[in-house]
């Protein structure tokens, strides 16, 4: 069933290219998204709604965290992030005029499940975005987009993650159409680089040995550190998460930015630290900036891990190893981004002797508040 890889996760990690592939299938046509599964929640309603609330627990609450940042922008609609937990218990402003968006791998998540009909209640729509067929969650809302990742058995998500991502620019785009927020060129566009990830994917994955060396050098860790901006900030959580989970690693993540007001202080010599980078071609604001956070956490002594553009001439010089991913649109990086983080927490896992795929305390599941 592992298809000759060592563990589920293993195989699941090499199946990420495959989760986009599936999920964005059949889903557009001739630069356009259509999305039928959306029709459930009535003619024009993507024009009358005016806020949008993520809900979701652990790796699809960081899946959410991630995608949220194209959501707003392609949609223009304000969009926040909630852990499904939390938004329930504090008493937030929901109406009718607020669609809830929760993701979920298992679709069964209890605290996910609480705050849809919580929702509900409160006369919102809900929209699961789910990877399994005929679950609670999607069951109980109003519509459902599937992720097509296939079956995940690790207890530690990876190619659910993707594929939640995916869904949600799915959803962004259609909302883009709907509300005319992005012209048909700009979709058309978007929607033709959206293709190539997959194949992008492949490429990021083809460090799987370095990252293992990598891993089994650093077997004995206690702490790493992870920092991005932007999009790079939730994937920096994440990346943290998979190593807490599976490795047993005192990981943090921050956004980059927030570096000078306080975790710089952790920064001593060795401390590793994964920094994602983004593309030096789009963007002449966020790239500086974190090349001078490397310079100033490598003056303190930190081994820099970069995730980087291939071209990127800045970083080589300053990190200590570059994980290179292939140019994309920016909105697609974190899809390349996280893929080195999760073969390192694997690797770091594997690399302890530690059981990668049922780690201590966890559950693939949570049916209990
Ligand atoms: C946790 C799992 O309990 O639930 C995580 O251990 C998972 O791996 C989280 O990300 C949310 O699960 P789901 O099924 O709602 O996406």
């Amino acid at each position: 069933e592992k298809g000759g890889w060592p563990s589920f996760m293993a195989k699941e990690i090499s199946e990420d290219p495959e989760a986009i592939e599936n999920t964005i299938r059949g889903r557009f046509h001739e630069g356009r998204v259509t999305l039928p599964d959306l029709d459930a929640l009535g003619e024009g309603y993507f024009r009358e709604i005016d806020r949008i609330i993520i809900v979701a627990c652990g790796t699809a609450y960081y899946s959410g965290q991630t995608a949220a940042y194209m959501l707003e922008k392609w949609s223009r609609i304000p969009v926040q992030v909630e852990l499904a937990h939390e938004f329930r218990y504090r008493d937030p402003v929901v109406d009718e005029r607020c669609l809830i968006v929760s993701l979920s791998q298992s679709g069964e998540t209890m605290d996910t499940l609480m705050a849809v009909r919580f929702a509900r209640e409160r006369g919102a729509k809900t929209l699961s975005i789910c990877n399994t067929q005929g679950a609670t969650i999607p069951r109980e809302s109003d519509a459902v987009v599937y992720t097509h990742a296939g079956p995940e058995v690790a207890v530690a998500s990876t190619k659910a993650f993707v594929a939640q991502i995916a869904a949600i620019y799915l959803l962004a785009l259609h909302a883009a159409q709907a509300r005319q927020t992005l012209t048909d060129a700009e979709v058309a566009h978007i929607l033709a680089e959206f293709e190539t990830i997959p194949d992008k994917v492949r490429e990021v994955l083809q460090h799987h040995d370095r990252i293992r060396e990598l891993a089994n050098w650093m077997a004995d860790t206690r702490s790493v550190l992870y920092l991005g901006r932007n999009t790079g900030f939730p994937i920096a959580l994440e990346g943290a998460l998979k190593l807490k989970e599976i490795a047993y690693i005192h990981a943090e993540g921050f956004a980059a930015g927030e570096l000078k007001h306080g975790p710089i202080a952790l920064i001593e010599p060795g401390q590793p630290v994964f920094v994602l980078v983004p593309s030096p071609r789009y963007d002449d604001t966020l790239h500086p900036k974190i090349v001078s956070n490397i310079q100033e956490i490598r003056a303190r002594g930190a081994r820099v891990l970069a995730v980087a553009e291939v071209s990127d001439a800045a970083v080589l010089p300053i990190a200590d190893e570059v994980f290179t991913v292939p140019p994309t649109d920016p909105a697609f990086e974190p899809l390349l981004h996280v893929v080195p983080l999760q073969i390192f927490a694997l690797e770091l896992s594997t690399a302890k002797g530690l059981d990668v795929d049922q780690p201590r305390n966890l559950a693939k599941s949570v049916t209990v508040e």
